[in-house]
């Protein structure tokens, strides 16, 4: 079989596109444009790469960005007021911090000061126990991308077998959540699971994120699976810089039914996913009806 690759270059810009119709409905029924505050501690090159292409793409969908980039060394109760201002803010709708912060900051306490209703990470503790117990939350842009993607080529999931490798509070734990959520049957594997191939090759979707380059090998991949590599490693071959996913594409596209690539799978959904969730969180705020199709 050669599989299906799933587009997620294509499929974040059509979500774009929805929040974008989105943003225009609530500025002229409602008069409200939502708004986007992202907070960078500290000069980190890789962050400040993602914080830069966040408020770029905040603002070609029509929002507000509003971008606070702080000394490496604040102190934590200068970026603890800062936090507070934007919970109080009418005009923010979503709260980012980027992380990681810089080590004398408590990620845990930062993240937990952060309104949950504008938690549109939803790495808040509150975020994180409704999205447990199946209640309407803030959910994560990464896996929420990947479970958009998975209903679009599937349809229903129901019933099917999904193999989380990896147990990130950012990715693992709640994709395997929202699978669930899907009524999924689900394993969570990760570096102490027995027999790792054997578990992978019961399943019916596999999303991988680890963060080891091309880990996943081809030959683990049951006939016709989906795909959903989360990976983003660079890596050198030939002399060159290249990206490469968690999965061996190409052994994966050999047996996997749908497999997405890297890049140009999950990477562009994180960002879109940012930016619907800003979209929910305002029309939340607002008492609106959310729009279809953004959330989980
Ligand atoms: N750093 C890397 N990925 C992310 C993310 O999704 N959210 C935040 N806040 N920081 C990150």
């Amino acid at each position: 079989m050669v599989a299906q690759v799933i587009d997620g270059k294509a499929f974040a810009a059509k979500v774009r596109a929805q929040v974008a119709d989105q943003v225009t409905k609530l500025k002229e029924e409602n008069g409200i444009t939502p708004g986007l505050a992202v907070v960078l501690v500290g000069e980190d090159p890789a962050s400040q790469v993602y914080v830069r292409s966040k408020g770029k793409q905040t603002v070609e969908v029509g929002m507000n960005s509003y971008e606070h980039k702080l000394d490496p060394e604040t102190s934590e109760d200068d970026l603890l007021a800062l936090i507070d201002k934007l919970n109080n803010d009418p005009a923010v709708h979503g709260i980012l911090v980027q992380l990681p912060l810089p080590k004398h900051l408590n990620e845990d306490l930062v993240i937990n000061s952060i309104d949950p209703a504008k938690d549109v990470d939803g790495f808040h503790i509150s975020n994180v126990g409704l999205l447990g117990t199946g209640q309407k939350s803030m959910v994560p842009c990464t896996p929420l991308g990947c479970l958009m993607m998975l209903r679009d080529h599937h349809g229903s999931l129901s019933g099917m077998d999904a193999v989380v490798i990896g147990r990130s509070n950012i990715v693992g734990k709640p994709m395997a959540q929202l699978l669930l959520g899907d009524s999924c049957t689900v394993t969570i594997a990760h570096s102490r699971t027995k027999d790792l191939p054997d578990v992978v090759r019961r399943a019916d979707i596999v999303v991988a994120a680890v963060g080891r380059p091309e880990m996943v090998p081809g030959d683990w991949i049951k006939e016709g699976a989906t795909v959903i590599d989360v990976g983003i490693n660079r890596i050198e071959r030939d002399g060159k810089n290249k990206l490469v996913g968690d999965v061996d594409y190409a052994s994966a596209a050999e047996r996997a039914g749908a497999i997405t690539p890297v890049p140009g799978g999950v990477g562009p959904m994180t960002i879109a996913c940012l930016l619907a969730n800003t979209v929910t969180a305002c029309c939340r705020a607002n008492g609106l009806s959310e729009p279809e199709g953004l959330t989980a």
